[in-house]
């Protein structure tokens, strides 16, 4: 079985390359990644020299490079993890974000029809559903929600959808679509909530939480949302899309004070800065289906995750204090210099 894992250098698809790695080990994996400042190769050192491990550096949008691709290594399962990923940054440049995500997604879904591979996995996200408000604790996404999206990069992310279920309907492509809520763990970059937060306390610099923080999160540990994935290309049904979810709301303010607390670092850090534009009020999965129809249940639960995912932090700061040292110093000032 030979797996095309696209956007491997980056959170969730490194994660769910060392997950496949010891889960299947038979399996021989390629890893296509344009490395952009989300992707980092010091990532997967750990597979870099294995047998079965082989990493090709290329855009998922070049159609050129991604058909060359195909000819030589002739995948059977596609996995596409690719993608422009960060709300914030396509509020400031949706460009971007409609190449890779939606150009880039067409591009690969021609390349499997072109090449007959068995299965395309679309790995989606929960916001192509918008949001919940936060006085309606009993609605929940559920796989028939309408798509609703609020910002471009979610916008982009339901474009991509679209056309997965447009190739499957057209062309019979065998393709399956998951919404998972918001992962953490281990290799997140740290523009994102909970990377950020640990980073900054680290450093005694200002937790900017914005607006009132008041906003609710649905978080799974990353290593839950790899084993749904791989349960997915096991068992999953053709054209299904599938939500994953562990039923752990929070608010920002509270995931903010929890980080503090572990680090032993003062409340006063925190620091309320202007809301994100068209900010989703609340996410919240119905994981029921994913339950029943593939038997799929997250096993990490918070308390033990974020403690993990600290701890990891703490002890791989050289990983992060590359990246924050790079071009992610004049994203930050961009983004939070004059908030
Ligand atoms: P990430 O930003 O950490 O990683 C994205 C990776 O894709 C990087 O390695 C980057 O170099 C690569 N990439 C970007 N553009 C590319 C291109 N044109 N060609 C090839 N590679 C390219 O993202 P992540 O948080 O790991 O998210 C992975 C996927 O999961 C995304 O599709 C995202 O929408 C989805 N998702 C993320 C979350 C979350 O909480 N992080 C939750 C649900 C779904
Ligand atoms: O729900 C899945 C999505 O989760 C994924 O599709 C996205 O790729 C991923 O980035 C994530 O999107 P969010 O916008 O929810 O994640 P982020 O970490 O950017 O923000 C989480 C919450 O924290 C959100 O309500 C905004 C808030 N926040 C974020 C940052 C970076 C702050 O208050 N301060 C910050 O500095």
């Amino acid at each position: 079985m030979k797996l095309l894992i696209t956007g491997g250098a980056g959170f969730i698809g490194s994660n769910f390359t060392f997950y496949m790695m010891e889960k299947r080990p038979e399996y021989e994996l390629i890893c296509l990644d344009k490395l952009t400042y989300a992707g980092n190769l010091a990532t997967l050192t750990p597979v870099m020299g294995q047998s079965n491990f082989k990493f090709i550096w290329g855009d998922i949008a070049d159609r050129t490079a991604v058909f060359e691709l195909f000819e030589g290594e002739r995948p059977d399962v596609v996995v596409n993890f690719a993608a422009e990923s960060h709300v914030d940054r396509s509020i400031e440049d949706p460009g971007i974000f409609l190449q890779t995500n939606v150009m880039g997604t067409q591009v690969l879904l021609d390349a499997c029809r072109e090449y007959g591979v068995g299965r395309y996995h679309q790995v989606s996200t929960d916001e192509v559903y918008g949001d919940l408000p936060l006085d309606r604790p009993d609605l929940f996404f559920t796989e028939q929600t309408p798509l609703h999206t609020s910002s471009p990069y979610s916008a982009s992310k339901a474009s991509a959808d679209l056309l997965c279920n447009a190739y499957q309907r057209t062309y019979n492509l065998p393709i399956t679509i998951s919404r998972c809520s918001n992962n953490y763990g281990p290799y997140q970059f740290p523009e994102k909530l909970i990377p950020l937060m640990i980073a900054n306390a680290l450093a005694d610099k200002p937790l900017p939480v914005y607006g009132q923080g008041l906003n609710v999160r649905d978080w799974l540990y990353v290593e839950d949302h790899c084993a749904a994935i791989d349960l997915i290309l096991e068992k999953g049904r053709v054209g299904q899309v599938y939500n994953i979810g562990g039923h752990n709301e929070m608010r920002n303010i509270d995931i903010v004070k929890l980080i503090c607390k572990t680090l032993d670092k003062p409340e006063s850090l925190i620091t309320y800065v202007t809301d994100r534009k068209g900010h989703d009020m609340r996410y919240a999965i119905d994981p029921s289906f994913i339950h029943k129809e593939l038997g799929w249940l997250p096993e990490t639960t918070f308390e033990d995750g974020i403690q993990r995912t600290i701890r990891w932090y703490l002890d791989n700061q050289n990983w992060w204090e590359e990246i924050v040292s790079g071009e992610y110093q004049s994203y930050y000032e961009r983004m939070y210099g004059n908030r």
